[in-house]
């Protein structure tokens, strides 16, 4: 099954709040964002941002210029239906954000468990290109990946895990990190998975 594929079968056979990623509160996603000192009218995408809740907090938060991007249509139909009407400030996307194309430079990029599952070098090189295009200078990126003791796969595909100091080799043509947060995330069935977020400036 091609990569689309497998995520619309995800989001039209599994509820939102029973897959192993999901967050009840995205805290540690928030509490990044606002370090990075976003302005509330500039832009943030959420990338490969599914059904999660993020965005309903980031509206919550006063800001005012959100995207979400995912490659699954389904994915986007839930957070769209569960927004009502909100759902009219977001802009949606259906694309594969190693092949985005972006019309506009955002403030912020932010993907949880989304870079992780680029098991190809040439993906990954693609992806950090359009993220590159995506974010203003001084802009930041946000990504969140298993981390080296996380699991080997993540919702039945294979993953690359990563230190800080890996996912630094990673972005280096484009971003410097500023801070690294290790999280010990508790999945819906109760397994615990070591996850690593790290936050870049775009130079
Ligand atoms: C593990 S889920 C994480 C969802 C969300 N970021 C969260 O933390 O709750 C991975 C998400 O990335 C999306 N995805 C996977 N590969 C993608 C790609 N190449 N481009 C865009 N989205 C992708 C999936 O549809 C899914 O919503």
């Amino acid at each position: 099954m091609d990569r689309k594929a497998h995520w619309e079968t995800v989001y039209t056979t599994r509820a939102a709040h029973e897959v192993g990623w999901f967050q009840p509160r995205p805290e540690t996603s928030l509490q990044l964002i606002a370090r990075a000192g976003v302005e509330r009218g500039e832009p943030l995408i959420d990338v490969g941002g599914g059904a999660s809740l993020l965005v309903d907090r980031l509206l919550d938060a006063g800001y005012g210029d959100v995207s979400v991007l995912d490659i699954s249509a389904a994915a986007i139909d839930v957070a769209y239906r569960r927004l009502g009407g909100w759902a009219n400030r977001v802009h949606w996307l259906v694309e594969d954000a190693a092949k985005f194309e972006p019309l506009r430079q955002y403030a912020l990029w932010h993907d949880r468990a989304v870079f992780h599952f680029l098991t190809d070098p040439a993906e990954r090189a693609a992806y950090v290109m359009v993220a590159m295009k995506a974010v203003r200078p001084g802009g930041s990126l946000i990504v969140a990946t298993f981390g080296p003791q996380g699991p080997e796969q993540c919702s039945g595909l294979p993953v690359v895990r990563y230190a800080p100091s890996d996912l630094d080799g990673q972005f280096s043509a484009g971003f410097e990190r500023v801070e690294s947060v290790e999280e010990i995330h508790t999945t819906p069935g109760g397994a615990a998975q070591q996850f690593v977020y790290c936050r870049f400036v775009r130079r």
